[in-house]
């Protein structure tokens, strides 16, 4: 099988599990991993930031961060397309007890004008639901991998801090903006309260995220991901595969991009499908087959039965993602299974 469904698919690789298999663990909840430990710190100096907590998973950093910055009934301003509410705002909403308020940008962008518009579009009197809290993506999964521009991330941050209001960047794939743009980690995490990424994704570990940020806001953070009964013990397992991930995978995701890329070219000149313009800006594509007599999941399925895996993100809308188990004969052998799936529906 090929999958393309996303980049969270990504295998163990051998080396990756015999450093795993040496490293040594101890009790979390003492704060007594060494491997936790170790990770924590290296990510302290890498990002440049007080603190940091190593979680289970992305969606979990991010509901950590909003519960340690934002009290029940305030507001949370974020665009429509990111992960939070997308994906997300069932569980935001039950588990830290926010009102999202989304905007439906027209470029993914949450931009300072937005934030403002949204926070002028109600009275704010004090016991209407205040803005507490900024969230944006980076790079934005439902903006097919868009970069959010680095000077637009410098212009919220100094709206929010005017105006009292933290700003969260949720960074699942903020390795892949990095690679791109060359900015640093640190020069990104300067620009925010918290940020949370991932290593599951694009990196290749198994599981985990981490949530960075002032010592304060993570010391909330850690009773939080206790109360949500992710208090894994010898969580050293999952870290040493983080910390491998980090030293050796980041420069991989420049190839991912080259790849997709590659892909969109072959993938533009079939017939009857159309791909969002932003497809190839790091490593995902969207296509849309709403010009052919097929469904998504008529197309998902036809392509599963000849070994392609995509993945139906909205009607007629599908996302393909590439990561480091693709190979360019891979994307080579992709292009011909939807060509084929398109071409049959005609005949
Ligand atoms: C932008 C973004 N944030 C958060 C997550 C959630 O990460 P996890 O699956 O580790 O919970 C994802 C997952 O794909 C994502 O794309």
């Amino acid at each position: 099988m090929i999958n393309l469904r996303s980049d969270t698919v990504t295998q163990t690789s051998l080396q990756m599990r015999s450093f795993l298999s040496q490293a040594e663990v101890g009790d979390d909840a003492y704060g007594e991993d060494k491997s936790v430990n170790f990770l924590q710190d290296y990510c302290k100096e890498l990002f440049g930031v007080e603190d940091a907590l190593f979680s289970t998973s992305g969606m979990l950093s991010n509901r950590l961060a909003l519960l340690c910055q934002t009290t029940p009934g305030d507001e949370v301003v974020l665009d429509y397309h990111y992960h939070i509410n997308f994906f997300d705002s069932a569980a935001t909403a039950s588990i830290c007890h926010v009102v999202l308020n989304t905007r439906s940008t027209q470029t993914g962008i949450l931009t300072v004008e937005e934030v403002d518009k949204a926070l002028q579009s109600k009275p704010r009197y004090y016991y209407f639901s205040q803005v507490k809290a900024v969230v944006v993506e980076n790079t934005i999964n439902g903006w097919v991998g868009k970069i959010f521009p680095f000077d637009e991330l410098k212009r919220l941050r100094l709206y929010t801090q005017e105006k009292s209001m933290a700003l969260h960047l949720d960074g699942a794939r903020l390795f892949n903006a990095h690679v791109e743009t060359g900015i640093s980690l640190s020069d990104y995490a300067s620009q925010v309260d918290t940020l949370s990424v991932c290593f599951s994704k694009g990196l290749g570990a198994p599981f985990g995220s981490i949530l960075l940020g002032k010592k304060e806001i993570l010391h909330e953070a850690r009773k939080h991901r206790l109360w949500l009964g992710s208090g894994v013990h010898q969580s050293g397992f999952q870290a040493a595969a983080a910390y491998y991930a980090l030293k050796h995978n980041i420069p991989f995701l420049k190839t991912d991009h080259e790849k997709t890329k590659t892909f969109k070219l072959s993938l533009e000149k079939i017939e009857d499908l159309e791909l969002h313009p932003d497809s190839g800006s790091t490593n995902m594509i969207q296509m849309s087959v709403q010009n052919s007599n097929l469904s998504s999941q008529e197309f998902i399925d036809a392509c599963e039965e000849q070994g392609l895996l995509l993945f139906p993100w909205l009607p007629g809308i599908i996302r393909a993602v590439v990561h480091r188990d693709i190979s360019e004969k891979d994307l080579h052998r992709a292009v011909k299974i939807i060509k084929d799936v398109l071409g049959k529906k005609n005949e």
